[in-house]
């Protein structure tokens, strides 16, 4: 595997040979987020530098999302900008989603692009850098079948508190809607034991928070039978030096009871609030069963957070359906949404389904959803007024003589500090809240 790997004759080379620089944009989740920061810690280990410019890399990537169609159309239109500079010798690749999806249909449509790789082939990256270096074309494209996941020990982390890690990869849900599937694979799980020895790794490093990741973690199954999600998100948070350990995301139909009793925080996609809607999504459970699910953890002795991810104007879609959704948000009261129109993708079931909702009527769903909830934030945030929390300092916004914090349910919380007082980044202080706004609260520092 790379990451035990000894140096190969590659990186020797590299070493005589003046620095070759990347530079690399990331667009979409966490999880592509997360890769980004395990590609670039592969390439440094490869014997390259990072930039933060287009201009001053020699090999520029692109870590793309395809989950939408806009988010598919920029990778394009930086292709475009930047293609001017191929004529400066630099080479360009593009990774994630997209890449898997449209494969060697990149080279066509954008021909000074010379790597194309999708998520599960990153393990192969060394090799592909070596090809590309010598003017050949590399594409990693095949390994969506494979057992494996993208494990390695030059993980980049940008943020020196708060680290990702990966628990699961792909998925094996096929929601009509969504494209993952098929970019990412199939689901496979890393061992519970590599998983704890990274984040002891990390603990030494300083790190206190932990979020666990995966398209949808509450498939975990560890290779080795060891470790329940439940028993591996305990044994993450007993480890001494972790103070939060928060994981993304949960699938409705797979959440367990046994998780309840974890977390302050869950992240929990509901889609629609209509039964028929979900039924067409393919989504495995109803409102009813959605709604169970929420009542078992408005029920947990600690408060929890929940918040969601909606999409507007399914196909065939009604005003009914639609109705049903705006109540479910009454009925749930969450922290937070994310809301989606409906983006037809490749190769989804949804493609084929008639009714397409027009686009003019998506916004206006959107809006209407938009605005429900943000009166929902109003009151719920409210509640806090009076109350205290702790939160860990995550920097400073020096115009408002702030600094910013997050609390365990992952809120943010701003406040000040007495005179004199400049509490530490990534520790953890008790704030008094005083103020709330729709999606933060404000407060002072209590000593
Ligand atoms: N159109 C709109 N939203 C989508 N999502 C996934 N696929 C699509 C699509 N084709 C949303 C879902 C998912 C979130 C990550 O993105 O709400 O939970
Ligand atoms: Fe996509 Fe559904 Fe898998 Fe989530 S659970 S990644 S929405 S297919």
């Amino acid at each position: 595997m790379l990451s035990t790997e000894p140096p190969t004759r590659y990186t020797l080379f590299m070493s005589t040979a003046p620095q070759k620089t990347f530079y690399v944009e990331t667009f979409g989740c966490q999880m592509n987020v997360h890769d980004s920061e395990k590609v670039i810690g592969t390439l440094v280990h490869q014997g390259y530098s990072q930039v933060q410019t287009v201009e001053q890399a020699d090999l520029i990537l692109y870590n793309t999302c395809s989950i939408r169609d806009k988010a598919e159309q920029k990778v394009f239109h930086r292709l475009a900008d930047y293609k001017k500079l191929l004529a400066q010798g630099k080479k360009f690749g593009v990774l994630g989603c997209v890449a898997q999806q449209e494969g060697e249909k990149i080279f066509e449509r954008a021909p000074h692009v010379s790597l194309v790789c999708g998520s599960a082939s990153y393990r192969n990256l060394p090799q592909m850098l070596i090809q590309i270096e010598a003017g050949k074309r590399a594409t990693g494209l095949d390994d969506r079948e494979t057992d494996e996941c993208f494990e390695t020990e030059f993980t980049a982390r940008t943020n020196p508190h708060r680290g990702y890690i990966t628990i699961i990869e792909g998925c094996d849900k096929f929601c009509a809607y969504c494209v993952v599937p098929f970019t990412r694979g199939k689901e496979r799980s890393r061992t519970s034991e590599s998983v704890l020895a990274e984040a002891r790794q990390m603990v030494d490093r300083g790190y206190t928070e932990i979020q666990l990741l995966g398209q949808n973690v509450n498939s975990y199954k560890d290779p080795a039978g060891k470790r329940s999600f439940a028993e591996l998100l305990t044994a993450v948070g007993e480890i001494p030096g972790i103070k939060r350990v928060r994981f993304t995301t949960s699938h409705p139909r797979d959440f367990g009871r046994d998780i309840v009793e974890l977390c302050d925080h869950v992240h929990l996609p509901v889609q629609s609030g209509s039964t028929r809607v979900l039924d067409a999504m393919q989504r495995l459970y109803t409102r009813e069963q959605y709604l169970e699910r929420i009542a078992s953890m408005k029920a947990a002795k600690r408060e929890l957070s929940i918040t969601t991810d909606v999409i507007v104007g399914f196909p065939g879609e009604t005003e009914a359906d639609f109705a049903e959704t705006l109540s479910l948000l009454d009925e749930v009261g969450y922290d937070s949404i994310f809301t989606f129109k409906y983006s037809p993708r490749p190769n989804t079931p949804s493609l084929a389904l008639d009714d397409a909702i027009p686009e003019q009527e998506k916004s206006r769903r959107l809006e209407v959803l938009m605005s429900k909830q943000k009166e929902i934030q109003i009151v719920r945030y409210r509640k806090y007024i009076g109350a205290r929390a702790e939160v860990m300092v995550e920097g400073r916004n020096e115009a408002r003589k702030q600094w910013i914090g997050r609390t365990s349910q992952n809120k943010t919380l701003n406040f000040s500090a007495p005179e004199g007082t400049e509490p530490k980044l990534g520790s953890y202080v008790p704030v008094s809240i005083t103020a709330s706004f729709p999606n933060s609260l404000l407060g002072e520092m209590v000593i």
